[in-house]
């Protein structure tokens, strides 16, 4: 897909489609106004008639308006002008992609990109504009062997702005929303691959690619060997189940001019395939815990939008990749395990493995003197409950650096809303055997598996995105990822590169 941007009049275009906003009740937008002078009422004259309301996302497509050099005039409803806001900014303009797609025009010039948008400038609305066409023409079908595609599919698309000054902030916009897309399209292809697949050698082979692709970027693994060598028996335990390997993949990306500069580092959980091991699942929508490599998916994404922004900074993202599986050789409940740490665990249900992977991983990193780290984990159900899946859980003991990453989410769109991490949480975690457990037992299980994070991570900055209800969607024909908090975590690198969005 083409963008670019333009600060042109709708009548002054050539093209097989202009989209222009119109209001509710009938009220047509500063644009829309303009084509209906030079068509001499030919839209206000339909809008009487009743053919279009304006409600949010309806759709009225003409041909041959009258004195339009344009093929076609696409109407989009926009609601109430005074109520137009990011959410529904955004679904006006999927809704518009997926029309001008299923209906022959193969580009189109589109001027929703200077709608007033409440408290949003020409750099997000067009950022956006970008990121949610990207979103809504993907379809993993690499595995269909018959591929439906439509006949003649959108290819360039054209974001009005109002001034010619605004110009360079709108080709910033593009460029930041592709490589954003190009990030959340990364995301998505790993986490949709199925688990028979998608393994922690395959997630290893996408680190590789990057590092193929992108000067900046090198990668090594960490194997079951150089684990047991570094007492990682949290990590190690969890994949024993399986007849995959685990692997640990890490992703280093220079883009600092001081090489020396302290990296940020952003963790992922790569369980590939979650079945509760000993404390198996029940059946029902197991299939789903594929998923469960959702924050390896997310860092592994965040880090080719990285490539692709070539950020002036040292980033460090790692694939916590392992399986879930039950087994003769299983780790089991009652098990006390030694992490890398020295702490000893006792596990309770071999069902909260993410937190054991993580906690390894996360000594792991401190080599790297991290100026932060951040993991990112489809780690609790409970995350869903409290939250939904509109919001991912942030958790963390650095009051500054969780209000970047919520500064992060605003700006982005991609959101999360922190949770408590009192310690009167931490009790929860008591064993009578061992250091601690990996249960937290009823109530607050969101915060009481960060507690259980918060007690391997003294020695840096950290925050914790919890995504199990925001990685994918359910079900249905809908079902798959989501490519979050890809947008957010970019945003959040934008901001911390001094590359927000104005100059
Ligand atoms: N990967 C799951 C969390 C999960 C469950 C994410 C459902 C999304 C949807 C995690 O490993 C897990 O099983 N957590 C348990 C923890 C419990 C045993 C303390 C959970 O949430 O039930
Ligand atoms: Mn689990
Ligand atoms: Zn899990």
């Amino acid at each position: 897909m083409e963008f670019s941007v333009k600060s042109g009049s709708p009548e002054k275009q050539r093209s097989a489609c202009i989209v222009v906003g119109v209001f509710e009740p009938r009220r047509l937008s500063a644009i829309a106004e303009q084509l209906d002078e030079i068509s001499e009422g030919y839209i206000s004259n339909l809008l009487r008639r009743g053919d279009l309301e304006g409600k949010s996302g309806q759709m009225l497509l003409l041909h041959q308006v009258p004195n339009i050099l344009s093929e076609r005039v696409l109407l989009v409803g926009c609601g109430k002008e005074r109520e137009l806001d990011e959410r529904q900014y955004r679904q006006i303009i999927s809704k518009t992609i997926n029309t001008l797609n299923e209906t022959g025009s193969m580009e189109a010039v589109c001027f929703l990109s200077e709608l007033h948008v409440k408290g949003r400038d020409t750099y997000w609305k067009v950022r956006q504009a970008i990121e949610a066409t990207q979103d809504c023409l993907y379809s993993f079908n690499s595995l269909k062997t018959r591929k439906e595609e439509p006949r003649r599919p959108l290819r360039k698309i054209v974001f009005n702005v109002p001034t010619r000054r605004e110009l360079p902030i709108g080709e910033r916009a593009i460029n930041h929303g592709l490589a954003v897309s190009k990030g959340i399209e990364t995301c998505k292809n790993v986490a949709n691959m199925p688990p028979n697949i998608c393994n922690p050698v395959y997630l290893a082979e996408q680190a590789k690619l990057l590092e193929n692709n992108y000067e900046k970027v090198t990668t090594t693994i960490v194997d079951e060997q150089e684990m047991e060598e570094l007492g990682m028996g949290s990590y190690l335990a969890v994949g024993r189940g399986s007849a995959n390997e685990s692997i640990m993949s890490i992703i280093k990306y220079s883009g600092g001019s001081d090489d020396l500069a302290n990296p940020i580092v952003l963790v992922g959980k790569g369980v590939t395939f979650d079945s509760g091991g000993i404390s198996l699942k029940p059946s029902p929508a197991m299939d789903e815990m594929k998923y469960d490599m959702g924050g390896a998916a997310g860092v592994l994404g965040t880090m080719h939008a990285l490539a692709e922004l070539g950020l002036p900074i040292n980033v460090i993202g790692v694939l916590a990749g392992c399986e879930n599986m039950p087994g003769g050789n299983a780790y089991r409940p009652g098990d006390i395990l030694t992490t890398m740490s020295g702490q000893t665990v006792e596990v309770l249900n071999t069902d909260a493995e993410g937190r054991l992977v993580l906690c390894d991983a996360l000594t792991y990193v401190e080599r790297f003197e991290p100026e932060a780290v951040i993991d990112i984990a489809t780690l609790t159900g409970a995350c869903v409950i409290a939250l939904g899946k509109h919001a991912s859980g942030l958790l963390s003991t650095h009051n500054p650096l969780a209000h970047e990453l919520m500064n992060a989410s605003d700006q982005s769109g991609d959101r999360a809303w922190r949770l408590p991490l009192w310690d009167e949480y931490q009790d929860q975690l008591d064993s009578p055997f061992a250091d601690f457990t990996n249960l937290g037992g009823k109530g607050a299980g969101t915060i009481t598996a960060a507690c259980f994070l918060s007690r391997f991570t003294k020695k840096y900055h950290w925050a914790h995105l919890d995504i199990a209800g925001t990685a994918w969607r359910s079900g249905g024909k809908d079902k798959g990822s989501t490519g979050r908090p890809v947008s957010m975590m970019t945003q959040f690198l934008l901001n911390r590169s001094g590359q927000e969005q104005g100059e």
